[in-house]
């Protein structure tokens, strides 16, 4: 499916199940988020089964976390609030191949339903920022890349892949050995893989190309998820 079709006109805003907005595109037959809950699923799956897992298993350290798809920017959002409720510094890079604009995000009232009211100017910022820029609010240091996942290439390495590509009916080249072998090499060793994918094929190239895999629970709505571990 080639995305580059998509626009802002065929995107419709939905009401999710725990009440928080995301997007649904027609073309795609694709939401931007679990429709049994936006907020929940994103906070579950990437905070709870991500961050907050490696953080467990690495105490007083700071992670350096990569998303593939900035989207509505709720996963960096949660993510902030995350990282100062337990008084940790944390780096952020987020790429996103088709931004949304300003006044798709401003549609969406996102904000309205987000948890912390006291952290929402880091929800405003981070649409705010410019392409590129870094900026740091309270040692959360947020950078965001208008590229596509498959030509980028970035020096760093990561703790922690928030993978949040559409589904794989909508693009199933983000699940297939290519896209997850990049996302192997983005990480460090020990470094935390997550996703709301639950697919066998998608397990099995996780497992052919050197990750842990473990399926766990899933948010509501999903029977599982993936969490893989990129070995020591
Ligand atoms: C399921 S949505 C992610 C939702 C987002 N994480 C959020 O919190 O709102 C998938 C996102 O990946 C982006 N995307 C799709 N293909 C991409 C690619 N090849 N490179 C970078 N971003 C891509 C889409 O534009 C979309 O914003």
């Amino acid at each position: 499916m080639n995305l580059m079709k998509f626009n802002p006109l065929q995107k419709k805003i939905i009401t999710t199940g725990d009440g928080s907005p995301s997007f649904f595109i027609d073309q795609l037959n694709e939401t931007y988020h679990s429709k049994h809950g936006a907020i929940t699923e994103s906070d579950y799956v990437y905070v709870k089964k991500g961050f907050a897992h490696w953080l467990d298993q690495n105490k007083q350290k700071t992670p350096r976390i990569f998303e593939m798809g900035l989207g509505t920017g709720l996963n960096a959002y949660l993510s902030y609030v995350f990282a100062l409720d337990h008084k940790i510094s944390c780096e952020y890079v987020s790429i996103e191949k088709y931004p949304l604009s300003v006044e798709e995000v401003q549609s969406l009232k996102m904000k309205d339903t987000l948890p912390a009211t006291e952290h929402h100017h880091f929800f405003d910022q981070l649409h705010e920022v410019a392409w590129g820029q870094t900026f740091s609010q309270s040692d959360f240091l947020f950078k965001k890349l208008e590229e596509d996942f498959f030509s980028m290439e970035l020096d760093q390495r990561f703790d922690i892949l928030f993978y949040d590509a559409f589904g794989y009916h909508a693009q199933s080249e983000m699940w297939q050995d290519k896209a997850l072998q990049k996302c192997y090499d983005l990480l460090q060793p020990g470094g935390v893989w997550v996703s709301y994918c639950a697919k066998g094929s998608v397990r099995r190239s996780l497992e052919k190309t050197g990750f842990w895999v473990e399926r766990l629970e899933g948010p509501p709505g999903k029977r599982e998820m993936l969490r893989a571990i990129k070995q020591l």
